[in-house]
């Protein structure tokens, strides 16, 4: 199994944060946010890697990660998506000849979690996998829709929705074949209203063709897009690594 990660996009929710690097360089903790998403990979036996950027700060990338051999990866590679604007899918259409027929597990870069997924990745065959984490705020996710009558039947996903279905949010980690390429192509940039192609969309099309399973993610998780979910971020890997100025702010963690 190949891994690829998406570090593209503007942040425009983290300027001024983002006006000097990328996002996924920003630190959480004693690390560069991407740093997290390498290493969910690397755990899992994901040692070809993608990296996928776009954006005025693409270049950082190659200074901070330079060839990945330091994380444990043995291949490492960068794709530029031209139009930083384009959405998840129009980036993970750049990866259609790294996979070279195979599947690939994707990790969005500002993804942060504990989660081991070795399983799912080895016994991976065919279709879809998504991973699902309960959240407090799904409106800022793709959301779930399961079926009255057997709950544990997914109906419908649907991205950022004013009245959540659930309360489940899908994480930016998935597992995809081949047929990934195909769906993309696909994809309407009308599909969420934000003039990008959707990987919820995507999803869409693999539940409609029976071939997306979900899982719940066993662990932490939060994507670290907002200024607020950045800082908890923060927190939880200080705690995790256990930080000993933490007990210097009265904080119940
Ligand atoms: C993206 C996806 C969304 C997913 C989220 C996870 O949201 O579109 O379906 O739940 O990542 O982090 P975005 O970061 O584009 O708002």
């Amino acid at each position: 199994m190949k891994g690829v990660i998406l570090a593209g996009g503007l942040a425009t929710r983290l300027y001024p944060l983002t006006f000097a690097t990328n996002k996924h360089l920003l630190p959480v903790y004693d690390k560069p946010m991407i740093y997290y998403p390498i290493q969910t990979l690397v755990k899992a036996g994901i040692t070809e890697i993608l990296v996928i950027t776009s954006g005025p700060h693409a270049g950082h990338f190659i200074s901070v990660l330079k060839n990945g051999k330091e994380f444990g990866v043995k291949h490492l590679e960068y794709a530029y998506q031209e139009n930083p604007k384009g959405g998840i899918a129009d980036a993970l259409a750049l990866s259609e000849d790294f996979a070279d027929g195979q599947p690939i597990t994707v990790i969005l870069g500002d993804n942060t979690t504990d989660a081991d997924i070795t399983k799912p990745v080895k016994n991976f065959k065919k279709g879809a996998i998504i991973f699902l984490k309960k959240v407090p705020d799904p409106k800022r996710f793709g959301v779930p829709k399961f079926d009255p009558k057997d709950h544990k039947k997914i109906i419908e996903i649907i991205e950022k929705p004013k009245n959540p279905p659930s309360n489940f949010a899908v994480t930016g980690l998935y597992i995809y074949d081949n047929q990934v390429f195909d769906f993309i192509k696909k994809c309407h940039p009308d599909f969420a209203g934000r003039n990008e192609l959707e990987i919820t969309e995507v999803n869409n099309f693999y539940l409609k063709k029976k071939q997306l399973q979900w899982a719940e993610l066993d662990g932490y998780w939060l994507d670290a897009g907002t200024f607020d979910t950045l800082f908890l971020a923060n927190l939880y890997w200080a705690k995790k690594n256990g930080s000993p100025d933490l007990k210097r702010i009265s904080l119940t963690l």
